[in-house]
């Protein structure tokens, strides 16, 4: 077979990306570019996404990114396969963007169109990475989700756990916005938390040792709350020490809640070939080396992109679309802009 080549667009969070994306060896992906934009800087005096702002970002620089991207892979428009576009789940006005845009392209230079879903894109970014089979579990954890998912084909996930309040990426950016540090809060209050000390505060590991593999986290960012007013004003030592302890506690329920969801995968897929952490939260170091070490005790793999494919990417969107076409996962162009996406 050619490999085909795909191009992929990303636009709803606040990275505007644009990227192609061929068969490697392997049954693995081949990345022939990768163009990322993020806009930390653009929403970081509101310390948090302005969904307007990313909007308004998204449509300046979309064009010359995907110029950028076709241009850096060495191809051009007339020579890609298909056009893949993130069409949810996410931010309305940025979704609508990168789909308008993919569907303009699809149409003029003839192309499928093959609308992902930025979720499963996530998923399945570690057969990009690492060619692995199906089926294996997935603990998908980002800024707006948290998923334990059988993942047994393209388009075929059973969720076996997710959190009933508060995403484990939103709960490491609300603790950040409560210490004063900055947005994005998952990479500073994993920096914070190299340097204190993880034992000072008694935090609740909430939901441990239920036998649902479900989520909750807004206890533990009430008690950590509760502890830093108690100390106000903060010490430098005492933020470090903060979330060093939340970050002890949200590994904990991870760890916990995989292992329920371990046993559960059991019933509905069989053995799985591996565990896989993948979204934003993924990019954490404690808790890969947290799943690692568990994965190893059940004798599994563990398997978490690389750092710049765990946040949102191209790449993914490129990859999600080459394994729909490949099963002639076509969309046309009345395909709508979803908000909300479940998959
Ligand atoms: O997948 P992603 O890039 O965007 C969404 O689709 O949400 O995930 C972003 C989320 C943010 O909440 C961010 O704070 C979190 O991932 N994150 C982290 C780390 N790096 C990013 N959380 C914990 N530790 C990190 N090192
Ligand atoms: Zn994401």
């Amino acid at each position: 077979m050619i490999p085909m080549k795909i191009l992929g667009i990303e636009t709803t969070c606040d990275e505007t990306a644009a990227a192609v994306v061929t068969l490697g060896d392997e049954e693995r992906g081949r990345i022939l570019s990768n163009e990322v934009l993020s806009q930390i800087a653009e929403h970081a005096a509101y310390g948090g996404v302005v969904p307007e702002i990313a909007a308004r970002a998204h449509v300046e620089v979309l064009d010359r990114l995907i110029a950028r991207a076709l241009q850096r892979a060495g191809t051009t428009l007339p020579e890609i396969d298909g056009i893949a576009v993130a069409a949810g789940p996410g931010l309305i006005g940025g979704v609508l963007i990168g789909l308008v845009t993919a569907k303009t392209l699809a149409l003029v230079a003839r192309k499928p169109l093959l609308a992902v879903n930025h979720l499963e894109a996530h998923a399945l970014t570690p057969r990009l990475t690492d060619g692995l089979a199906f089926p294996y579990l997935l603990l998908l954890a980002s800024g707006g989700h948290t998923q334990l998912v059988a993942v047994k084909g393209v388009g075929d996930y059973v969720r076996l756990g997710t959190t009933i309040d508060d995403a484990i990426g939103e709960a490491f950016d609300k603790v950040a916005k409560l210490l004063g540090l900055g947005y994005p809060g998952g990479p500073e209050v994993e920096r914070q938390a190299q340097n204190g000390n993880p034992e000072r505060f008694a935090l609740p590991r909430p939901m441990l040792g239920r036998r649902q593999a479900d989520f909750s986290l807004s206890g533990l960012k009430t008690a950590l709350r509760i502890e830093a007013e108690r100390l106000e004003p903060l010490a430098s030592q005492d933020v470090a020490d903060l979330c060093a302890s939340f970050q002890a506690a949200v590994v904990d329920v991870v760890v916990d809640r995989v292992r329920v969801a371990l046993r559960a995968f059991a019933g509905v897929a069989g053995h799985p070939t591996a565990l896989v952490a993948a979204g934003g939260v993924a990019a954490n170091g404690a808790i890969r080396r947290a799943l690692a070490a568990q994965a190893g005790e059940v004798g599994l793999s563990f398997v978490a992109p690389p750092l710049p494919l765990c946040g949102d990417n191209g790449a993914m969107i490129a990859w999600a679309g080459l394994e729909r076409l490949r099963l002639g996962l076509v969309d046309d162009l009345t395909v709508p802009a979803r908000a909300r996406w479940p998959f």
